[in-house]
């Protein structure tokens, strides 16, 4: 038998094997029990001496070559499901990813933002206060004692005699100037704010407002005016005008409501201004001297003024929203559209 030929054969069925089962099975036909080479090594008996020694080493290095050819095979086989698995399981990062639903911020928070942002372009700092708030800040202190009939306007929540439901952000103003403690305020602060009131749609039990207020040596109606026609036209549009009327808040003097002249119709008269060519946008006035001395500031040393405007009122207006509900109902159809 040629020993030459059987490792020949072997290389060959080698190649064409893919897995590591395969080979046993080829491993075994070439070196098990029954193999060419054991067949060979039983014929060993009838040979002389010489013979069986020559033979045994022929059979020997055949079983060696035998051997290595396998390992090698197997670590072919290895390394090439090695190579497939990595090919499996390559990521392509180039996929688009998962969409993910995207939120949108809530047309009040925008609003309420593009508010902030125009202030603190003019040098204002924005400040919180609490929404559970005394009385003493949210009436007293701002010329509304107990009793005063004004305040039935506000009504709201209470917890007990001294605490509420802020019903305006006006109480800020009076926390702003005893932390200042005499000295210049200059601030907005935006947040909600709580009032008794039937729901319905231009009425909202919670609402929110954002409040102005600046103290200072020599400030006088004309900054009042000029600060509110600045923001007027930032947030309605560079053509509006400014319109004051006198009206009457317990913490200023003079009080003023103050009307925008409509962006719709230019104030010739339409729906939206309900034909007057003008729109409420807030109230306003100039800081109450009684309201300066109880927050400890020289009422002729210091004067100030001081305004509130309605966040929800402002995104009626500039998204045209006929209902003040929508803003809470948390309808996505509604939310989207921002
Ligand atoms: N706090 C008032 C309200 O809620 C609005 C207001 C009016 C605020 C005049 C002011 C102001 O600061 O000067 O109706």
């Amino acid at each position: 038998m040629d020993l030459n030929q059987v490792l020949e054969q072997a290389r060959q069925e080698a190649k064409q094997i893919t897995s590591l089962h395969e080979l046993a099975e080829l491993k075994a036909m070439f070196l098990g029990k029954k193999s060419v080479l054991n067949e060979l090594m039983k014929t060993m008996k009838q040979v002389s001496v010489e013979e069986k020694k020559m033979l045994g080493q022929q059979v020997n290095a055949c079983k060696v070559e035998l051997e290595s050819i396998f390992l090698f095979r197997r670590q072919e086989i290895e390394m090439l499901a090695i190579e497939m698995r990595l090919a499996s399981e390559a990521i392509d990062v180039t996929l688009p990813g998962k969409q993910i639903a995207k939120g949108s911020l809530h047309p009040l928070t925008i609003v309420q933002q593009e508010i902030e942002d125009i202030f603190v372009g003019m040098g204002y700092l924005v400040e919180e206060g609490p929404e559970v708030e005394l009385d003493l800040f949210n009436f007293e202190m701002l010329n509304l004692p107990k009793g005063h009939p004004a305040r039935e306007m506000q009504d709201t929540f209470y917890f007990d005699e001294t605490t509420l439901l802020r019903t305006h952000t006006s109480p800020v103003q009076v926390r702003t100037l005893k932390k200042a403690k005499g000295a210049p305020v200059k601030i907005i602060c935006p947040g909600k704010v709580y009032r008794r009131d039937n729901d319905d749609a231009t009425h909202s039990h919670q609402f929110m407002q954002i409040e102005g207020l600046v103290v200072d040596k020599n400030i006088n109606m004309a900054d009042l005016k000029g600060t509110l026609l600045e923001i007027s036209k930032k947030i309605f549009g560079d053509d509006r005008k400014i319109r004051l009327r006198p009206s009457f808040f317990p913490f200023v003097e003079p009080g003023l409501e103050v009307d925008v002249s409509c962006f719709q119709c230019g104030g010739s008269g339409c729906p939206m201004c309900k034909q007057t060519g003008w729109i409420e946008i807030l109230g306003a006035g100039m800081v109450h001297p009684n309201v300066l001395e109880m927050a400890g500031y020289d009422h002729k040393k210091y004067q100030g003024f001081a305004f509130g405007m309605g966040i929800e009122r402002i995104a009626i207006l500039r998204y045209g929203i006929d209902d003040i509900r929508h803003f809470y109902t948390n309808d996505v159809r509604f939310l989207k559209q921002f």
